[in-house]
């Protein structure tokens, strides 16, 4: 991968955080689940979706504005959780929600961030959505729900497709899952590899501890020991009824993220979420499945009347982002893009992404003849590709 002096694509960003991070965490942020199919088809699937070019349509005034969960956009993207952002940059979803609020999206909080919730909240005017895995210890749960309402949040984002973490064997070949000296000592020299992550992020960005469980662990400080205790903190027998449970404490919008099939759909529709995420965690769960490009119709075709449905997985670029428009998405998330923004040219790095995908955006609808992201449907779709489409 070379790297660009001045980083256009998500691609080039990708190139740049290589550069700079140590490689366990560079395959922690790309790697996917099993033999990566998801993962790959999440990307490929939004290229065989084919735009419709108009010509000698009045596109003197593009608006790319958009509302998402209630909350109004500068385009119709939000910033994904992303579980340990923190060691990717310099308190790293601080610069993160710093950089959303700058361009006017929202960003999403990680459960499992480095930087508590308090801490991006203070960096912030605009309250960021909130996270949730469901933790077997429902004391815990209660009071993180009740911290997140009371400082400001309003949008819960449950995520629903982690009963368990994913087999994912780019971590497990770096030693990620195994305690012990020699998957340290082979850490220690990735990171001496890499002296101005060491500086800045591993010296500078301390405490290096999952912040919003800090005061719920026995050992603060021991990352693997740490990791450890959140992996068996995963509660893989939460069903329907523990969201109604959660519907119940929570006044906010509810946005449940993860769901892949029109019956699940439904179910969320049934139990009182306002929104969902079409997504299958990026291609790091379940190998083998769908990807969201070609689950999104039938599930906007299902409840997308009634439910806001988003999309995640695979998004690249601004043209993507319109393509999810196209095939009925209300807006997207991305995770991996964002993170190697801010890791490979941090906070005005992301800054620059995000604005260059609204660019992007932009164009896409001037060149397509749609003036405002609420007209973007599916007559903008080729009609070859609309056939293609499931
Ligand atoms: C994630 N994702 C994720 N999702 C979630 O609900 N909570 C989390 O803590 C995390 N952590 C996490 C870490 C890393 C390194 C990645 C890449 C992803 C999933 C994430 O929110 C989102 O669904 C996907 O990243 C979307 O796919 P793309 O945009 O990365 O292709």
């Amino acid at each position: 991968m070379s790297r660009p002096a001045f980083p256009a694509t998500a691609a080039d960003y990708q190139a740049l955080a290589r550069a700079r991070l140590p490689g366990f965490l560079c395959d922690y942020i790309d790697g996917g689940a099993s033999d990566e199919q998801t993962l790959r088809a999440n990307v490929e699937d939004w290229h065989g979706v084919s735009l419709r070019q108009r010509v000698l349509v009045d596109v003197g005034k593009v608006d790319t504005r958009a509302t998402l969960a209630g909350q109004p956009c500068a385009l119709p993207l939000a910033l994904a959780p992303v579980g340990l952002a923190g060691l990717m940059a310099q308190r790293g979803e601080v610069q993160a929600a710093r950089a959303a609020q700058a361009l006017g999206v929202p960003f999403t909080l990680s459960t499992v961030g480095i930087c508590p919730l308090d801490e991006v909240q203070a960096a912030t005017s605009v309250p960021c959505w909130f996270q949730l895995y469901m933790l077997r210890d429902r004391g815990i749960v209660r009071a993180l729900l009740e911290k997140a309402w009371a400082s400001g949040c309003r949008t819960l984002v449950f995520t629903v497709d982690l009963p368990l973490p994913g087999m994912r064997h780019r971590d497990t070949r770096h030693g990620l899952n195994a305690g012990g000296l020699r998957p340290a000592l082979v850490r220690a020299r990735q990171a001496l590899a890499r002296p101005g992550w060491l500086w800045s992020v591993a010296l500078g960005g301390r405490p290096l501890t999952f912040g919003n469980l800090s005061a719920q662990v026995p050992n603060v400080r021991d990352l693997d020991a740490f990791k450890h205790w959140v992996d068996s903190q995963f509660d893989p027998s939460v069903t329907w009824a523990d969201i109604e449970w959660l519907r119940g404490l929570w006044p906010g919008t509810l946005m449940l993220k993860g769901v892949l099939g029109i019956e699940d759909a439904r179910q969320a529709l049934h139990v009182g979420a306002q929104a969902l995420v079409v997504s299958n965690h990026g291609g790091r769960q379940l190998d083998g499945v769908a990807s969201t490009a070609r689950k999104l119709p039938e599930i906007v075709q299902a409840v997308g009347a009634e439910i806001e449905v988003l999309v995640d997985g695979g998004v690249r670029s601004g043209t993507d982002l319109f393509r999810a428009l196209a095939l009925g998405a209300r807006g997207v998330l991305i995770g991996r893009p964002w993170v190697w923004a801010l890791a490979g040219a941090g906070e005005a790095g992301l800054r620059a992404l995000i604005a260059s995908w609204q660019r992007e955006l932009l164009l896409a609808m001037t060149l397509a003849g749609v003036t405002r992201v609420a007209d973007i449907d599916s007559s903008h779709l080729d009609r070859v590709a609309q056939c293609a489409t499931p």
